[in-house]
């Protein structure tokens, strides 16, 4: 790689661009874990937290990955034979699934094209047909990361009530909290999965299960063998701002800092903000002539846009172009999509200029790879920005 000068442009769909203000908050002595300054810290920071999941109930926080939060999700609530109802939305989806597998559930695959996301009225008529009641949770992915597909989490919600059943509602949020609207209360959702490394625009390294009082029952009742994840000690000791085992302290104070900076600018704001990103986006893919991987503009990701390649073009030749020409990661295809899409993050800590230096390397690094595109793309977006500001 040659030399790079200037800032790296970090626009794979999270890890995210860690702003400063978070920097700096993070960069503090390790205090006490066990001590009154650390106590009130934490408290704070799980109190407000709730306001970005737009719920009013518990909000258990990990040292962990967003894997850590789904398996806490499955094992809090569930009991080894039980069924999950899930759906082949993509790569992220199909990992959650496995895992499902590998703990001793049986799961209940939607299949799917890796194109559209979770509909509701399969939801609504499995679950009609499940009349023994023998489906215990619906596991969804509300933004699939690896597709730029955003499933209807409301309009489940509604499927599952129609068909009055009693199944819990989990939703991974990993990379749509605090980027596209999400309601954990109004929703009914049972828990909410996710991380710190993309809306939160913290460094990878906290998860979260938000959790309703319906699954907080269910895990008085749940049989799966569990204890790093368990909740029970985890809320106990989150009453005094405590944990039962070492948290991640600094990454604390940058979650607070984080959380401010994002009722600061208002959570309609936030989610406009990525509207309108995403929108330039595909303003700029539709005038390449390029195809958005995503079929239904009803499910179109405000995180991030994943763009196919021409037939006989390799994605990841043309992110390796831009890395080394541009100094810029983009994502990549990830399982069956390996090689056949990229993926521009346009999701974070993010603004109208961070975005027209993106698209030019896009464009740049199609021009210098001799992909076939129509040029144009960057200036569609930037009318579009300029136009709706
Ligand atoms: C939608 C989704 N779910 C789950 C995960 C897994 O999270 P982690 O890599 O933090 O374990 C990711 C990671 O990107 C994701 O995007």
């Amino acid at each position: 790689m040659t030399h790079a000068t200037g800032k790296h442009f970090l626009q794979i769909p999270g890890p995210t661009n860690v702003p400063d203000r978070v920097l700096r908050a993070i960069d503090r002595p390790t205090i006490d874990h066990r001590g009154p300054e650390f106590s009130q810290i934490a408290r704070e920071a799980l109190e407000t937290l709730k306001q970005i999941f737009q719920t009013k109930g518990a909000v258990v926080m990990y040292p962990g990955s967003g894997t850590g939060a789904w398996e806490a999700a499955l094992v809090n609530t569930l009991s080894p034979g039980d069924r999950a109802l899930m759906f082949e939305t993509g790569h992220f989806a199909s990992l959650w699934k496995e895992m499902a597998g590998r703990l001793g559930l049986e799961i209940d695959l939607v299949p799917g094209n890796w194109r559209t996301g979770v509909d509701p009225a399969v939801v609504e008529a499995k679950l009609t047909e499940d009349k023994a009641h023998a489906i215990k949770a619906v596991c969804m992915v509300h933004n699939e990361t690896s597709t730029g597909v955003v499933s209807q989490v409301a309009a489940v919600r509604k499927a599952i009530d129609r068909a009055k059943h009693p199944a819990l509602l989990m939703v991974d949020t990993i990379s749509s909290l605090a980027s596209i609207d999400y309601r954990h209360d109004e929703w009914g959702v049972d828990v909410t999965v996710a991380g710190s490394q993309k809306g939160l625009m913290l460094p990878p390294g906290l998860s979260f299960n938000a959790v309703s009082e319906k699954a907080l029952a269910a895990a008085k009742a749940s049989k799966m063998p569990k204890s790093y994840w368990a909740w029970e000690p985890m809320l106990s000791s989150n009453k005094t701002g405590f944990f039962p085992y070492t948290p991640s302290t600094n990454l604390l104070y940058g979650l607070k800092e984080a959380v401010a900076m994002l009722l600061e600018e208002g959570l309609p704001q936030v989610f406009a903000r990525h509207d309108r990103h995403a929108e330039a986006t595909r303003r700029a893919v539709k005038a390449w002539g390029l195809e958005i991987l995503a079929t239904n503009p009803r499910e179109y990701s405000s995180s991030l846009t994943a763009i196919v390649m021409p037939e006989g073009h390799d994605a990841d030749h043309l992110r390796e172009t831009i890395l080394e020409r541009f100094n810029m990661s983009l994502g990549q295809g990830l399982g069956k999509v390996k090689g056949k899409v990229f993926r521009i993050g346009h999701l974070g800590d993010f603004n109208d200029l961070m975005l027209a230096g993106t698209l030019s390397g896009v464009e740049m690094g199609l021009a210098i790879d001799k992909v076939p595109f129509k040029r144009g793309g960057v200036s569609a977006a930037l009318d579009y920005l300029a136009g709706n500001h």
